[in-house]
């Protein structure tokens, strides 16, 4: 098996390579691979820098160059729906662009004609991240979570992104990956821990919680590692 684990930022993946310990890096188009032997299983592990150009980039460079079947992505979100506090982890059930707008020719936010609005995680791996959260008694929430090139800091555009998609979360390149995976029929899986509200305090937030939060993301796709290269 070959999978594929990325982040956005480096905060999001060092809790993995400090984990698996030893990996080859392969640097490519501007980017590094590290690549980690796991029981005969490939790991390809990265992080793609921020926005939805650069994780296409990545999650297409992983699948392509690197034979990846499967892909998960681990990092950090603000928080859209109020149930979700800092350090909580929310899987995407399904995700869609908040940025994309073409509604001045009659068409949903986040659709382009031949497209669609949402784009469905696969439902195996969520089962597996739901084993995991009841072996571990870890609250892992489910929602959709929403991407756009931008960082929300402002409870106007948090509430309209809330109702307009029903977001439970929002940060910059899930759903990006998302479009990238189905398009190349891998199964994807996006997890988040939450690292700020969205709101006019969402910078500090971010600033303080990053590295807690992505940790927190990063030990629970490494616990799922062994559920998926055995399954
Ligand atoms: N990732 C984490 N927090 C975010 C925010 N407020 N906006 C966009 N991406 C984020």
């Amino acid at each position: 098996m070959k999978l594929a684990i990325m982040g956005a930022m480096p905060e999001e993946i060092e809790p993995l390579l400090e984990f698996f310990g030893k990996y080859e890096t392969v640097n490519y188009a501007n980017n590094n691979y590290y690549v980690v032997n796991h029981k005969g299983n490939e790991i390809v592990i990265a992080y793609s820098k921020i926005g939805k150009v650069n994780s296409t980039i990545i999650a297409c460079t992983m699948i392509q160059k690197f034979g990846c079947e499967k892909l998960l992505f681990s990092g950090v979100a603000g928080a859209v729906s109020p149930d979700l506090k800092v350090g909580d982890l929310v899987v995407a059930t399904k995700l869609a662009q908040h940025d994309l707008d073409i509604s001045a020719f009659g068409h949903p936010y986040g659709f382009v004609p031949e497209g669609s609005v949402y784009e469905e995680a696969d439902a195996k791996l969520i089962e597996i991240a739901k084993d995991v959260a009841s072996e571990k008694n870890i609250d892992l929430k489910d929602g959709i979570i929403v991407t756009g090139d931008q960082f929300v800091c402002d409870s106007e555009r948090k509430n309209w992104i809330a109702k307009t998609f029903d977001a439970s979360a929002l940060e910059m390149e899930g759903a990006s990956v998302a479009v990238t995976c189905n398009a190349l029929n891998i199964p994807f899986f996006i997890l988040r821990a939450i690292s700020d509200a969205a709101d006019m305090d969402a910078s500090f937030s971010f600033d303080e919680f990053l590295e807690t939060s992505a940790k927190i993301s990063a030990d629970f796709v490494i616990a799922m590692v062994e559920k998926i290269i055995n399954d």
